[in-house]
């Protein structure tokens, strides 16, 4: 029987498991009770509080903005509606870059004040020294790496990375390096296909594409996007599993024409 069907709660050692196994890991992100709760329950593997809340759910054009109040809040939601699934919570942009002590305190305090499993930081040797302090204190760690949108302004476009040998060649590095600091899995955003998987197979810990190609051990996408409430946002690597903008806008017009015809509330809909 496959590992996914047979456990009661998703552990890192269960997604290392599935990775030896050939079993891919299905995650998603939430940001909330109601969905998370949803997702949870659909069985998924992991679920992601992604800093991506900073576009989806406050509107801001990049992920800086968000903060770590503003993220604990979020996963806190999650966690109380994450029955099974592993949740991993993003730490966001200023609370781990350049200062190691500072971020095992953000990171504890994710863990501490949500009840979260574990956290996701973006980057490679530049954060060496802030991932390996976190670990240190048994907190399970998720890379990023690729297209890491806290770097946007450096980067200056969300274009395909690591196309250049020397960038693929410093990507392939620090998979290493985070595998060999601890980490548990790593996400790897919007590089060539052949990269990924060379990356997949390059190290004993499970790779998370998104905009990865196929030949990595599991696949993430951004809740809002893939059920289509999001329009804007439409990426090759994107599949809509719906289109959830149109159906609430229907439903929202719908209640609008009840309420302006006196339809509603009806007889039975009162007291
Ligand atoms: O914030 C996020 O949603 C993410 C995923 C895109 C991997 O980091």
């Amino acid at each position: 029987m496959s590992i996914h069907n047979t456990v009661k709660r998703v552990t890192t050692h269960v997604l290392s498991e599935m990775k030896l196994k050939g079993e891919k890991i299905a995650m998603l992100t939430s940001y909330d009770y109601s969905m998370a709760s949803i997702v949870d329950k659909a069985g998924i593997d992991v679920i992601l509080v992604g800093d991506s809340a900073s576009n989806v759910m406050a509107g801001f054009e990049t992920t800086l903005p968000i903060t770590l109040d503003n993220m604990i809040y979020h996963a806190a939601s999650v966690v109380r509606a994450a029955k099974r699934a592993l949740v991993v919570v993003d730490m966001p942009f200023g609370t781990y870059q350049g200062n190691s002590k500072e971020a095992l305190s953000s990171a504890i305090r994710i863990m501490k004040e949500t009840g979260a499993h574990a956290v996701k930081l973006e980057g490679g040797a530049e954060i060496a020294e802030s991932i390996e302090r976190i670990l240190s204190a048994g907190i399970p760690v998720m890379g990023h790496l690729g297209l890491t949108p806290q770097s946007i302004h450096k980067f200056g476009t969300y274009v395909v990375r690591a196309r250049e040998e020397e960038e693929a060649k410093r990507l392939k590095s620090d998979a290493r390096l985070l595998e060999e600091a601890g980490a548990f899995a790593i996400v790897l955003e919007k590089i060539p296909a052949v990269l990924a998987g060379e990356v997949a197979e390059s190290i004993s810990i499970p790779t998370i594409g998104i905009g990865a190609g196929n030949k990595v051990d599991g696949q993430v996408l951004v809740i809002h996007d893939m059920l289509g409430i999001n329009q804007e946002f439409s990426p090759r690597f994107l599949r809509r599993y719906h289109n959830l903008y149109q159906e609430i806008t229907g439903a929202v017009q719908a209640y609008i024409k009840d309420v302006r015809s006196h339809d509603f509330p009806n007889e039975k809909e009162q007291y």
